[in-house]
C-alpha cells in the first residue's frame, strides 16, 4: 500500500499537476457524496435532463431540491483539501483543478475561477435552455416557493434549468475542451475524492495514465480506476492533503 510520503514525493517531482476532484473532496465541508452509505442517490432518484424537459412535475420536484438545498450543495465551507488544493494552484505547482462537483468551494477557497474547470456546471446560479442567459436563484426562489411559478427565462420566455449539468443533458464544450488540454499537458494527474464511475469526465485519468502522465488517487474506497494508477492511498483527503502540502 502506498504512503503518504510517496504522494509527497511523487507531487515534488511532477512538473505540472492537475488536480481532479469529486464529491470526496467536499464531505469534510458537511456535503454528501453520492454513493457513500447515505449518500444523495440513495436518498433521492437523479432527475435526467430529459424529464426536467418534459414534465411539469419533474421541474417541480428539481427546483424543490434546488431551493430547499436537498442536496446539499448550497452551504458548507471550503475545508482543509480544498485549501490545500489551492495552495497547489497558488504555488505554481497545479496548473488547474478539474471538478465533477458544483458546490463552488473550489472558487471559495481561493482558486481563481479561471483555473476551476466545471465538467458538470455549478449550482450556484441558473440558465435559460436556450438563450443560455444566466439567473440568479434568489431571484427565481420565491415565486416559486410562494406561489408554485416555475422559473421561465426573463429574456426569452424559455425553461429555465439550475447550471448544474443533469444526466442526458450535454456536457459543456468549454470546460470539456480545457479539461483535455490540461490533461494532456500534465506529468502528474492527481484524483481526489471520486469513485470514477460516472463518463465521460471518469475519462480524464485514464486519458492522463494513457498518455504518459502518473495517475495517483487519493479516495476513501477503492474506484474504479486503481488497476491503471501509479499510486492508491486510501485516506482521508484533508488530512492527507494537509500533511503533504503543508500552508
Ligand atoms: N476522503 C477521501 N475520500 C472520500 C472522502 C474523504 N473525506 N469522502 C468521500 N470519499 C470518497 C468516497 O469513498 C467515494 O468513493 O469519495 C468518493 C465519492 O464518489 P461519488 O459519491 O461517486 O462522487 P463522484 O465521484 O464525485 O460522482 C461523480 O456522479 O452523480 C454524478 O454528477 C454527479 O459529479 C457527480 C458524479
Amino acid at each position: 500500500m502506498s504512503s503518504r510520503a510517496d504522494l509527497a514525493r511523487m507531487i515534488d517531482n511532477a512538473k505540472r499537476v492537475v488536480v481532479f476532484t469529486g464529491a470526496g473532496v467536499s464531505t469534510e465541508s458537511g456535503i454528501p457524496d453520492f454513493r457513500s452509505p447515505g449518500g444523495v442517490w440513495s436518498r433521492m432518484k437523479p432527475i435526467t435532463f430529459q424529464e426536467f424537459v418534459g414534465s411539469e412535475a419533474k421541474r417541480r420536484e428539481a427546483w424543490t431540491r434546488a431551493f430547499t438545498g436537498a442536496a446539499g450543495w448550497d452551504r458548507g465551507a471550503p475545508n482543509a483539501g480544498h485549501y490545500a488544493v489551492a495552495r497547489m494552484i497558488a504555488s505554481g505547482r497545479a496548473g488547474a483543478v478539474i471538478t465533477q462537483n458544483v458546490d463552488n468551494l473550489h472558487q471559495a477557497s481561493g482558486v481563481p475561477a479561471e483555473q476551476v474547470i466545471e465538467l458538470h456546471g455549478n449550482a450556484s446560479f441558473a440558465k435559460c435552455l436556450v438563450c443560455e442567459a444566466r439567473h440568479e436563484l434568489e431571484d427565481l426562489k420565491a415565486p416559486f416557493m410562494d406561489r408554485g411559478v416555475i422559473p421561465t427565462c426573463r429574456v426569452c420566455g424559455e425553461l429555465v434549468k439550475s447550471a448544474v449539468v443533469a444526466f442526458g443533458q450535454p456536457m459543456p464544450e468549454g470546460p470539456m475542451q480545457r479539461a483535455e488540454e490540461e490533461t494532456l499537458d500534465c506529468d502528474l494527474f492527481l484524483v481526489l475524492g471520486s469513485s470514477l464511475a460516472v463518463y465521460p469526465a471518469a475519462g480524464f485519468p485514464l486519458m492522463a495514465a494513457r498518455n504518459g502522465a502518473k495517475l495517483a488517487i487519493v479516495n476513501r474506497e477503492p474506484t474504479e480506476q486503481d488497476r491503471f494508477a501509479h499510486l492508491v492511498l486510501q485516506d482521508e483527503i484533508g488530512p492527507v492533503l494537509s500533511e503533504i502540502v503543508p500552508a
